[in-house]
């Protein structure tokens, strides 16, 4: 009797298997200090995602060597910066979170995906351009190329999307590019990455300049929050923050510090900018500085507590790199062998 109504259930089964999860892969360098405008603009929307989405994340360390480290800092930020995304809430049971230098596979398809990549196009990269501008003494093979590096990490996973920010845009075209090229030579290889652009997501700007992005190069140490900052300190960088003379806690043109701050507390509290305007009507800037720094303050407590725990704990961090970097492993292997295999390599 209930035979239709048991094929429906059935099917339904099926087709859910069937429609896999998109997959979405990123990366960020360790470079040392994650900002608040890190977290909001990126990690948070990182974590989020993994619920909808299967998930791949690496901390990009081979990008960092393209400028000059210093050894022991080099290790210190990426055990950090490991330590750091899981207390964020990067979580390694449902996402594979693995350290790019771990993983062979990444520099291996670079190095191949180098050979059909033209000295124009990444010549024509913007970041490129900036980085030789700045460090003129060191351009570097490995600075021009990182861009075939970046297409390497994200093809290897057959990734549906990768989230990315503005300035890393132009790369994931690159990466396009490359992709489709290869797969017009060889065949279907490569699944050509959509850029993700998060629905909500805060652009973070300077404190102390809010025309420009917060950044740890910012010349003024009170422009840029850190999650790792005492309470004190963001509490004290908040206060100092620049508004205008208008006097009013409202968004409009102009008002870029106001603004910023705005969208601060609104990416903290969920709050609408309506709701904000309402709740500091008739008050003045100072209440609505020390109401952004104290939101900030309880939302990283939490990060901050879970980063102290986690970073006490080496084995627990280590074991979860070894498992990120062995399952990234066998699912980048796959990718590598097949591109190997179609140009022509005697795989053994
Ligand atoms: N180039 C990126 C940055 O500097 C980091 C990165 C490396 C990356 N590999 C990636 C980002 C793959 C997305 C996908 O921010």
């Amino acid at each position: 009797m209930h035979f239709f109504r048991d094929c429906i259930v059935i099917c339904n089964i099926m087709s859910e298997e069937i429609e896999r999860k998109k997959r979405v892969f990123s990366a960020v360098q360790p470079s040392g200090g994650l900002t608040l405008g890190n977290y909001l603009g990126a990690l948070k929307n990182w974590v989020k995602m993994q619920d909808e989405f299967e998930c791949i994340y690496a901390l990009a360390d081979l990008h960092t060597i393209t400028v000059r480290q210093e050894p022991a800092k080099m290790r210190a930020n990426i055990m950090e910066a490991y330590a750091l995304f899981l207390a964020c809430g990067v979580d390694p049971e449902k996402s594979p979170f693995f350290i790019q230098s771990h993983v062979h596979t990444h520099a291996e398809l670079a190095w191949l995906l180098n050979c059909y990549t033209q000295f124009g196009e990444l010549g024509r990269m913007t970041q490129f351009k900036d980085k030789s501008a700045k460090h003129a003494d060191n351009i570097n093979a490995g600075l021009f190329t990182y861009p075939s590096l970046m297409a390497a990490d994200i093809l290897l996973y057959q990734a549906d999307m990768v989230p990315v920010g503005a300035d890393q845009k132009q790369h994931l075209e690159l990466t396009r590019d490359i992709a489709q090229r290869f797969n017009g030579i060889y065949g279907n290889v490569f699944k050509i990455p959509e850029a993700y652009i998060p629905k909500a997501g805060a652009r973070v700007m300077s404190l102390q300049e809010p025309t420009s992005k917060m950044s740890k190069s910012d010349t003024n140490v009170n422009g840029c929050i850190y999650v790792l900052d005492s309470p004190d300190v963001i509490i004290k960088k908040f206060k100092r923050a620049v508004t205008d003379s208008d006097a009013c806690v409202r968004y409009a043109d102009g008002k870029d510090g106001i603004n910023n701050l705005m969208s601060i507390y609104s990416s903290v509290t969920g709050k609408s900018f309506d709701e904000i305007e309402r709740e500091f009507d008739g008050k003045g800037y100072g209440d609505f500085k020390l109401a952004v720094g104290e939101a900030v303050v309880e939302e990283l407590r939490p990060i901050q507590e879970n980063f102290k725990k986690l970073s006490a704990d080496k084995a627990y961090l280590q074991q979860c790199y070894a498992n990120g970097a062995e399952l990234a492993l066998r699912i980048s292997k796959r990718t590598l062998d097949k591109a190997m295999k179609k140009i022509g390599f005697v795989l053994k």
